[in-house]
């Protein structure tokens, strides 16, 4: 499939990563360093899906925070991370590893360049997938520096042999190498120098856990406030040059499903509303009639999202129904429904994952307009 080391990036400190972008690339024919690294095949989902990166996305790095001060919102993570870069500068160290997990777009991989930028020294970046043999791992490794930050992205789709050949090199800084073939093939240990390795998942349940084990800082992400969003809209605004009034980024955050890429994607999208049918300015009226054309509610589901609570109310009578079930009865892939649909819809208190399956919450109803746990009863505005 893909080389590892041509998909690699190594990355001087405080320059743009672009293979460090993001998660599932959707364009095809996009440049060579681009997130192919990164890369799973994506569904084809809607503008709101925070897995989906086009190449705009990708041309947008100018975005993406380079400094932890400019990483708006998630205080937890930053607070304890700025203590523990401190305290690695301080003492000359590498870093200690660290784990980041969280659903798509909520700054997994700007969060791993920054903590290379504010230890300054090298970023390193690939992914899971991209690791195909042993040597694939051992050919970065083998160019680390020391305490460099070397992010693999998609880390619980790492295969076996070389995960055991990631134990290794996190806990003691050395490489298995088998030579030669057959009886007189040997293993050599070679030593590395001490580096941080920076994993990301989506799927923290798909982690192994000796992996899991391996790093000595996790750091979990959840959904942003949305007044955090509304620092990330107003950032984004003012790098992007537009006017956004603060009724504007208010409707806008509503609707960005707590997910900085979701919000920067809508952001572009009234900015064009905005330029041809306004006069440039992203004003309330600008993002009402933008969302509505999007088919974005003010809950910020889309109209795949309104389908699939629809599909678990009118089909199974409200739930429980399989995720299978459900996947195959709208067209989605198990993988995807997991992934990228459901983690919002159940944050926002729309659907409940339970022991025997998804249910739709109250709020579903009553969003939707049905009578709450009457399917066939809608009601008549
Ligand atoms: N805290 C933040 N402050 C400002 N912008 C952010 C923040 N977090 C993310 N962003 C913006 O959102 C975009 C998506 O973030 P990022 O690519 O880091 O997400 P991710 O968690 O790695 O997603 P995936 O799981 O799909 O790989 C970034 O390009 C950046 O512009
Ligand atoms: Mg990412």
């Amino acid at each position: 499939m893909r080389g590892g080391d041509a998909r690699t990036s190594g990355l001087a400190p405080g320059s743009a990563a672009p293979g460090a972008d993001d998660g599932p690339v959707r364009a095809a024919g996009s440049d060579a360093l681009s997130s192919d690294a990164l890369e799973t095949p994506a569904p084809s989902r809607g503008i709101l899906d925070p897995g989906l990166v086009g190449t705009e996305d990708e041309r947008e790095t100018v975005l993406r925070p380079q400094r932890l001060s400019e990483f708006l919102g998630q205080e937890r993570i930053k607070e304890n991370l700025s203590v523990f870069i401190r305290a690695a500068r301080e003492r000359g160290e590498p870093l200690d590893h660290v784990f980041l997990l969280g659903p798509p777009g909520l700054g997994k991989t700007t969060l791993a360049g920054i903590v290379s930028r504010e230890l300054g020294v090298d970023f390193k970046v690939t992914s899971a997938p991209a690791l195909e043999k042993p040597k694939d791992l051992a050919g970065i490794l083998t160019t680390v520096s020391e305490r460099t930050v070397f992010f693999i992205d998609e880390i619980h789709r790492l295969k076996p042999a070389i995960e055991e050949m990631l134990y290794i090199a996190m806990e003691d800084y050395e490489l298995d190498w088998i030579i030669g073939q057959g009886p007189s093939a040997r293993t050599v240990r070679i030593p590395l120098p001490p580096f941080t390795l920076v994993g990301a998942t989506t799927k923290a349940g798909m982690v192994s856990s000796p992996l899991v084990s391996r790093f000595g800082i996790s750091l979990r992400f959840g959904f942003y406030e949305p007044r955090e969003i509304i620092l990330i809209l107003n950032r984004s605004a003012s790098i992007l040059g537009v006017e956004l009034s603060t009724g504007a980024a208010e409707l806008l955050a509503a609707s960005s499903r707590g997910t900085p890429r979701v919000a920067n994607r809508l952001l572009r999208r009234m900015r064009d509303f905005a330029q041809v049918f306004g006069e440039g300015r992203v004003t309330e009226d600008v993002v009402r009639e933008g969302l509505e054309r999007l088919e974005v509610d003010r809950y910020g589901l889309e109209r795949h999202d309104r389908e699939i609570l629809r599909s678990v109310i009118e089909k199974y009578g409200g739930g429980p129904v399989g995720a299978e079930t459900l996947a195959i009865s709208v067209g989605e892939s198990v993988e995807t429904l997991e992934d990228y649909c459901e983690p919002y819809l159940i944050q926002a208190g729309f659907l409940q994952r339970t022991p025997r399956g998804r249910v739709a919450a109250p709020l579903a109803y009553e969003h939707l307009g049905y009578r709450t746990g009457h399917a066939d009863e809608r009601l008549l505005f």
